[in-house]
């Protein structure tokens, strides 16, 4: 297989603006599918897996426009005009995000439809969202058996009902194909979680006329009403901004500003670990809305490391790879608690991170929901390491951080893997490198 030899870089310096936020646009163009008439989305991302959802809209009859990168208009005549698609499979891809909320979306329209992806999204749980929309009347079908039920699911036409739900994983995904359902039904849908995970579906919701009520961990909505189109602007994602931070924490002789970037208090406890930890990290220029957004500025830090648990595992849930990694250069190593989670991702996080940190001389742990990471040793690194993306964007992008610092080669194949969050982020990265 081919690969790419990475330099060593000495730091990065300077202003960078993240790329939007993935699971706001994913949020942004189905709920716009779901309203009548012209919805405008500003700064969506556009990378593999928003056009995933993209596709699959269109498909269902539903108009999405790209007018260059900074605007996508879409055009609908709300969630009972959807067409049943042609084009049988709705092609999911890599996007456990895409499948889980169109299951919720479609699940009530009384239409057939099969929804299929790739063989990572093939080997992901689709039964945690297909239990709870059956408890509302839904009848969905998996044709797999990874955990009780996988890919491709068959969609039937079905007389749903509004329900008290309560969820039995942590997934923002699972309680967000229920409220999708939820809103197209006559009554009050709700929906209970036990840890409070990302709230952009109920955060958005009302921008589309939607009626959402938010009690602690319960999420109501009062459905059976019209959605209408609305305009968003769609901020920075953390989870991709968390990259360049951590690039910054890393290397010596390093200062960035990160503009713009989402700090939704359940997206964001990335930032509230770090500092933790020691990170020098300011927060500037903070404005509210239903996403609110600040710039994050950060030095190369010396860090502490620690314990991450709980609450905050969930809710640093997409950035905990990253943070293991991060645990090599603190001075008492991490040790990250009941994330089990990871292992359902677009590959097992855990078995890649930990393999990979091994690979490299590192001494890394899995030891079943836990994973640890001790500080490294110099003399261990191995300028040979073969590090493996597993098809993962994230682990893909922690690999290329890990190959700068120490001049490593890496599989070029595995750098396609990265647009699926994050276009460009080799070019962005190298733009902000201090040689
Ligand atoms: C997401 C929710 C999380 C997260 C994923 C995106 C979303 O997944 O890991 O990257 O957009 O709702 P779960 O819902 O499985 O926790």
């Amino acid at each position: 297989m081919e690969t790419l030899k990475i330099e060593r870089i000495r730091g990065i310096k300077g202003e960078f603006t993240p790329p939007p936020d993935k699971s706001v646009t994913h949020r942004a163009l189905i709920l716009a599918a779901m309203a009548d008439g012209l919805s405008l989305i500003h700064n969506p991302l556009i990378s593999f897996d928003t056009e995933t959802t993209m596709d699959v809209l269109r498909a269902l009859g539903v108009a999405v426009l790209c007018e260059g990168d900074r605007l996508l208009k879409v055009l609908s005549g709300g969630y009972k005009t959807f067409k049943s698609s042609e084009n049988l499979p709705l092609y999911c891809a890599n996007s456990g995000t895409t499948a889980r909320l169109i299951m919720g979306m479609l699940a009530p329209r009384g239409m057939y439809a099969v929804l299929d992806g790739d063989d990572s999204l093939r080997g992901r749980p689709m039964q945690r969202v297909i239990t709870p929309l059956s408890k509302m009347g839904a009848d969905l079908q998996s044709a797999g058996n990874i955990c009780g039920g996988s890919m491709p699911v068959y969609i039937k036409p079905a007389s749903m009902f509004p329900a008290g739900v309560k969820g039995d994983v942590p997934s923002a995904q699972v309680k967000s194909a229920v409220l999708l359902a939820g809103t197209q039904l006559d009554g009050i849908t709700s929906y209970t979680e036990r840890l409070k995970t990302r709230d952009h579906t109920e955060a958005l919701m009302p921008l589309f006329g939607a009626d959402i009520n938010i009690n602690d961990l319960t999420v109501s909505v009062s459905g059976g009403y019209p959605l209408t189109a609305a305009a968003l602007t769609v901020p920075g994602d953390i989870s991709s901004a968390a990259f360049i931070i951590a690039a910054a924490l890393i290397f010596d002789n390093s200062e960035i500003t990160v503009r713009s970037v989402g700090i939704n208090p359940t997206r964001s406890a990335f930032l509230e670990i770090i500092r933790k930890w020691g990170a020098d990290i300011s927060i500037d220029n903070m404005k509210s809305g239903a996403e609110p957004t600040a710039d994050i500025t950060v030095r190369s830090s010396f860090l502490t490391g620690g314990v991450i648990e709980k609450d905050l595992t969930q809710k640093a849930i997409d950035e905990l790879p990253l943070l293991g990694m991060l645990g090599m250069f603190t001075q008492n190593g991490v040790e990250i608690r009941n994330a089990e989670e990871l292992r359902f991702k677009e590959c097992d996080r855990i078995a890649a991170i930990v393999n990979n940190l091994r690979e490299l001389g590192a001494d890394a742990q899995d030891s079943g929901n836990t994973f640890t990471v001790t500080p490294y040793n110099k003399k261990n690194i191995k300028s040979d390491a073969g590090l493996r993306s597993f098809g993962d964007h994230r682990i893909s992008m922690i690999n290329v951080l890990l190959a700068k610092r120490f001049g490593l080669n890496i599989l070029s194949g595995d750098i396609n893997y990265i647009n699926v969050s994050f276009p460009g982020f080799l070019e962005q990265l190298s733009g902000l490198e201090v040689t």
